[in-house]
């Protein structure tokens, strides 16, 4: 017995020591295979004996519980943030000011900045007992089981050390691509940029889709520390590599500001180059000593600071413009340009949003325009050179009818958009069944846009409720599908028939309607007869649905067309019932719920109103001033006082554009902005 016991035990050492090297190092020690082998052998003898199972064991990293809610953790001390620098000058002043408090001869550390999230990870002892957002910066959320899916994280230490590490989480730039290449096949709106998409990856309920998301970590600082020696940021990354802790090599010790901005310009020349996203270099100073002295102002260190890297320009001529007609019929324009570089890549089509965005910028054919990057990635038009444009120039002509059908398009009332109102359009069937079969709705695989089209151009499908009609010779018809594919297709699509209620009015694309309320929605009603038969009334009784849902929901039942679809739906045999809560679909934000949310300053996305029915319908709470009960704060332009406030009470704040990628990653908004 004690021989298996002691075999288990070295089984997880020698495992935990190759992850190390993999993860930790970037060496690989032994192969894939190998790996593999011993994993299998220890979970057999813990299969065995579960009894000798230890929360540090490499079979223990990915929970299968779903997380209820994330506690409230307090940190050590506090999480501090940064102050910016932007040039030189700033480098100069933070120097001298420094040099004044503590006298010459200090030194600095130089580190890369990572475009992720910081977190704090607690161990006791060499043991991974916590793991916590920033939040803010007093406050955070545990997600230590979502942290702990996360290899490069030890689960015990190569030391028994006690104490608080920090550093920062990232979504590798590749994962990032990749998430939404796979996003898009689904009809599934894109992220706005790998730190976005790690904050969501956190913040999953299920551990085993944060384990999906394959984060990793660099960490770089600690608080409260017993059992290790650290006088300096040098020491602190040298005692951090000997307890196994991920640190980034790209660092520099540095005596002055000349090796500083060095170390920047080196820095900002491979930066598109490295695997994850930067957006600047942290300077600190070097010696804890120094530091204690310096201190801290409310939000930041006084001895450190952020230099950021400028947003990345270039200049290039627009050629034509693409118009494309989305799910909605919301006809939205493209820049399709002469490709220049831009942060790391080519680029030669940027969205111009709306019509408005045109006029505003008054974009025309030819015209010079300065572009960016947001969030290093999306490519927008900033400006036109309009000094530079022909006098001959005219302004842009907007599309009168579908680029598609040819219908008459239409402006409604209050909208910035241009629609295309035709039910029948070929491009909003393609956009509207697949979102219908996107993983959030029907959840149907093995049915892109590519197939979709296939289908709708051989005329195989009209809309949505045709793929049920769909026989696997049909499916054969699908160009390089041979018998296995149509048969697993046709297995796919059968099997979403007995999908719960609340995925077919997702998928339905009523405007409106997110994940969250098809789901409040489909649990009031129980049968799709029964929503149909309610009232906008009726529906907005609901607590969590607000007029506009409600409005919208039944002013689409009323239609013809939608009633034939049920209809079609109903005789292909689909379930069309509540089923319950079902795991697969927990997942998808529960972030709002019961939250209590204010909204200041000036929305671009949205009007305050719009926004706040948004939030209700996710069952948030949104109230008009800002007290201790307030959860979240949501800020645009001008935030004025309640922000002040917000920030004193230590409340979170969020800008507009991380709550409009907070939607599009659970699917409440889609990546038409239609207002
Ligand atoms: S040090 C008191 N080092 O930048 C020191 N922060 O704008 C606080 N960050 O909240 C942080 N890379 O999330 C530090 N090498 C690095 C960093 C880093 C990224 C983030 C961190 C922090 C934010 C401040």
């Amino acid at each position: 017995m004690e021989n298996i016991q002691s075999h288990l035990n070295d089984l997880k050492n020698q495992l935990n020591e190759y992850a190390y090297h993999y993860y930790v190092l970037d060496e690989s020690l032994i192969s894939d295979a190998e790996y593999d082998r011993l994993y299998q052998e220890l979970l057999e003898l813990e299969r065995k004996h579960p009894e000798w199972i230890t929360p540090d064991s490499p079979t223990q990293r990915i929970g299968d519980q779903l997380i209820e809610g994330f506690e409230k953790v307090k940190h050590a001390e506090t999480m501090y943030s940064l102050a910016n620098a932007f040039n030189r000058a700033d480098l100069t002043r933070f120097i001298d000011r420094i040099e004044a408090m503590v006298g010459q001869g200090v030194t600095f550390v130089c580190e890369c900045k990572i475009d992720g999230l910081a977190i704090a990870v607690t161990y006791q002892e060499g043991q991974l007992i916590r793991g916590a957002t920033r939040g803010n910066g007093s406050i955070g959320e545990d997600i230590t089981q979502n942290l702990r899916t996360i290899p490069s994280i030890p689960l015990k230490l190569r030391q028994p050390v006690t104490g608080e590490f920090r550093g920062e989480a990232y979504m590798p730039k590749a994962v990032f691509m990749k998430l939404n290449q796979q996003r898009e096949e689904t009809a599934q709106p894109p992220l706005a940029n790998p730190r976005n998409a790690a904050a969501g990856a956190l913040r999953q309920i299920n551990p085993r889709k944060a384990a999906e998301r394959e984060l990793n970590v660099f960490m770089y600082g600690a608080a409260q520390t017993e059992g290790v020696q650290m006088d300096s940021q040098v020491e602190l990354f040298e005692a951090f590599e000997k307890m196994g802790l991920r640190t980034n090599p790209l660092r520099q010790e540095c005596q002055n500001l000349d090796e500083i901005w060095e170390f920047i310009e080196q820095v900002g020349q491979q930066r598109h180059d490295l695997p994850y996203e930067i957006d600047g270099v942290v300077i600190k100073v070097n010696q804890f000593a120094q530091q204690d002295l310096l201190g801290y102002t409310v939000k930041a260190p006084r001895w450190a600071i952020a230099y950021k890297f400028p947003a990345e320009m270039a200049q290039t001529r627009i050629l034509s413009i693409d118009w494309s007609v989305g799910r909605t019929g919301v006809v939205t324009p493209t820049a399709v340009m002469e490709p220049v570089k831009l942060a790391g890549t080519t680029v030669q089509r940027a969205s111009l949003h709306n019509v408005d965005l045109i006029r505003q910028l008054d974009v025309r054919l030819g015209d010079l325009v300065s572009i960016h990057k947001a969030g290093d990635i999306i490519p927008e038009v900033t400006q036109v050179l309009k000094d530079q444009r022909s006098t001959t120039s005219q302004p842009l002509m907007f599309p009168e009818t579908c680029p598609i059908c040819s219908q008459e398009l239409v402006q409604l009332e209050g909208e910035v958009a241009i629609r295309c109102v035709n039910p029948n359009c070929p491009a909003q069937r393609l956009a509207q069944i697949s979102h219908f079969v996107s993983r959030n709705a029907m959840n149907i695989t093995g049915l892109g846009e590519k197939v979709v089209q296939q289908l709708i151009d051989i005329k195989l499908i009209e809309t949505a409720a045709d793929l049920y009609y769909l026989s696997v010779d049909d499916l054969l018809k699908i160009d390089h599908f041979k018998e296995k594919s149509a048969k697993k297709l046709y297995l796919a699509i059968q099997s979403s028939k007995g999908n719960s209620l609340e995925r077919l009015l997702f998928g339905l694309g009523i405007r409106h309607v997110g994940v969250k309320a098809a789901r409040l929605i489909a649990q009031k009603f129980g049968t799709i007869d029964a929503v149909m038969g309610a009232g906008p009334d009726q529906i907005e009784q609901i607590d969590g649905v607000g007029p506009m849902i409600s409005r919208s929901l039944s002013s689409y039942f009323q239609q013809d067309d939608s009633r034939k679809m049920v209809e079609r739906l109903k005789e292909a045999g689909l379930n069309l019932t509540y089923m319950g809560v079902s795991e697969e679909r927990q997942d998808v934000n529960s972030d709002w719920l019961d939250q209590t949310i204010v909204l200041t300053g000036s929305l671009s996305h949205f009007t305050r109103d719009q926004a706040k029915q948004m939030l209700e319908g996710l069952g948030a709470k949104v109230t008009g001033s800002v007290s201790k009960k307030t959860d979240v704060l949501i800020y645009g332009d001008s935030p004025g006082s309640k922000l002040d406030k917000a920030q004193n009470l230590g409340i979170t704040t969020m800008d507009e554009l991380t709550f409009v990628s907070k939607l599009e990653e659970s699917g409440v908004i889609l990546d038409e902005r239609e207002n």
